[in-house]
């Protein structure tokens, strides 16, 4: 796993297509806590050889922040996957610091990519284990194996709903992926986001919901995207800027709940060192050491959102 991304936030993750030009040159500029450059579905197949040039030279003369920088390659049913790699990774030096599967469907392809960027980093010079892997859950097969898939390698840094292509594996008759579908009472991915979050948090994994399809339509993703941030979720895809501040501003803690987890963590951490008690009152609610963990969650996402405890 790639030590500089691993736990840095992944509230909004930025999609740009490998073969533009002008996306690749704008992309650094764009605010959002992931850039991941793409090689598969919005690149067209006459255009996937050419792309990764484009991709590696963005990586390297590109004025990137310290955002988490990813490329995704070409699934393994491809014939692109294996050059993807040697290519990308074997020229672009050590600012990259993810690669992203898609289409995982089992352990196997994940310790397979695992062994190949072992070998490419070996021939290129880079530290052996930098490049971390996401992979992304986008089939009734890969859903079947999330658990096998997130304790597949130590790259292994995030796990990824992709709704469009799971959509179409599971033959929901649907024609746009990932957006509420009125004539279900519910939430119709409601048990495959919370498949894939127990599978990633027992492997300490960042959770990740994928891409909102309606692009001009920033209020539904703000409401859809409750549906992800409220089970735990660290973040999902945005596919334009304005989809990335939307999202960053849901996966952030409100004021109000910085504060209080400020508050909470520091009642309790007094009660137990100073006066020895395990469990208390806090207002007029009982807390204890399971409070002290959730708030924790609150403080740490809160401090890499940039809030501080406001004046008292
Ligand atoms: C993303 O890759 C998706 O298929 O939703
Ligand atoms: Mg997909």
């Amino acid at each position: 796993m790639s030590a500089r991304s691993r736990n840095l936030p992944r509230r909004s993750c930025i999609s740009t297509p490998g073969s533009s030009e002008r996306f690749l040159a704008k992309a650094p500029s764009v605010t959002a806590d992931m850039t991941f450059l793409d090689l598969e579905d919005s690149v067209a197949p006459n255009e996937k050889v050419a792309a990764r040039a484009r991709v590696v030279d963005a990586i390297r003369n590109g004025q990137w922040d310290d955002r988490v920088l990813c490329v995704r390659v070409n699934a393994w049913d491809t014939s692109w996957t294996y050059g993807d790699i040697i290519e990308v990774v074997g020229n672009a030096g050590e600012r990259l610091d993810e690669i992203m599967l898609p289409k995982v469907q089992s352990a196997a392809e994940v310790v397979a990519m695992d062994l190949l960027l072992t070998q490419v980093e070996k021939n290129s010079g880079l530290p052996i284990g930098h490049i971390g892997i996401e992979a992304q859950i986008e089939t009734a097969r890969g859903l079947i194996n999330v658990d096998e898939i997130c304790a597949a390698s130590p790259r292994l840094e995030t796990i990824i709903f992709g709704p469009a292509d799971f959509a179409a594996s599971i033959e929901m008759p649907v024609l746009t992926g990932g957006v509420a579908i009125p004539e279900y009472p519910g939430d119709h991915f409601n048990y495959v986001f919370s498949r894939i979050l127990m599978a990633g948090r027992a492997n300490g994994l960042q959770v990740i919901d994928g891409p909102f399809l309606k692009v001009r339509d920033n209020e539904a993703l703000r409401e859809f995207a409750q549906r992800t941030r409220v089970l735990g979720y660290d973040g999902k895809w945005a596919l334009t800027p304005d989809q990335a501040a939307v999202l960053n501003e849901v996966f952030s803690p409100t004021q109000e709940q910085f504060d209080r987890a400020y508050d909470i963590l520091e009642t309790y951490n007094k009660a137990t060192e100073d006066d020895h008690t395990g469990a208390l009152m806090f207002g007029d609610e009982m807390i204890d050491e399971a409070s002290r963990k959730m708030a924790k969650k609150f403080l740490s996402r809160g401090e890499r959102a940039g809030l501080r405890r406001s004046a008292h």
